[in-house]
């Protein structure tokens, strides 16, 4: 990575001359002049979809093998190293995450959309073939060819509307796999351009 002022500096937008490829975007300054929306799920959704995220697979082992795609994976604490992400309480991993006293993280890379789309797929079967996993620290199931794989102890499990976010503690893993990141952003799986 070249230092912050060699690298190419992102073409944006100025307040002077707005995006005119931005969605209600105006260039006589009425985007600030929208009505905002009332807070409702379909805000939210809209939001997220214009926020890049990195994608992970959360797994787990309980009476039975668990595994779900994650955008909401962050980055909490690195004295201790936590983490921390949402799980839905109606999908059908919470069960085993809600027992589960170790969960497995991974970062997938770009080589890795098809992973990303079976592990967010209902009523597939997840740790099939072809998906490549092998058991790993705790016993956890860890997913091959991944470019960073961490192993985390759960430390809380907070309440969070339809959701519990879990905080985990960062105990194993390898951060030097192969890839480059993948990323959602508006409801599609991308590598990053530059
Ligand atoms: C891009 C993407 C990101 C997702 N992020 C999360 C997440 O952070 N937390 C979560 O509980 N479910 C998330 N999901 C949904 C799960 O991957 C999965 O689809 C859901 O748990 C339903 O699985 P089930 O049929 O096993 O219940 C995401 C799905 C996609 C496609």
């Amino acid at each position: 990575m070249p230092p912050a002022e060699n690298r190419t500096a992102p073409r944006l937008p100025s307040p002077s001359s707005p995006d005119p490829g931005s969605p209600r975007g105006g260039t006589d300054g009425s985007a600030d002049a929208r009505a905002p929306l009332d807070g409702s799920p379909e805000l939210l959704r809209a939001a997220f979809r214009r926020h890049p995220a990195g994608v992970a697979v959360i797994t787990a082992r309980g009476s039975r093998l668990a595994g779900f795609t994650a955008t909401s994976l962050t980055s909490v604490s690195a004295e201790p190293p936590l983490v921390s992400f949402g799980v839905g309480t109606a999908s059908g991993s919470w069960p085993v995450i809600a027992e589960a006293e170790h969960v497995g993280v991974h970062l997938l890379g770009e080589h890795q959309r098809e992973l990303a789309g079976l592990f967010a797929r209902s009523g597939a079967d997840r740790f099939a073939p072809p998906t490549r996993w092998r058991e790993g620290p705790e016993g956890v199931p860890l997913l091959e060819s991944v470019p960073v794989w961490l192993v985390c102890r759960v430390v809380a499990r907070v309440p969070a509307g339809d959701h519990r976010v879990v905080v985990a503690e960062v105990v194993a893993g390898d951060p030097a796999g192969p890839g480059r990141p993948l990323v959602h952003h508006d409801g599609c799986y991308n590598a990053l351009r530059d």
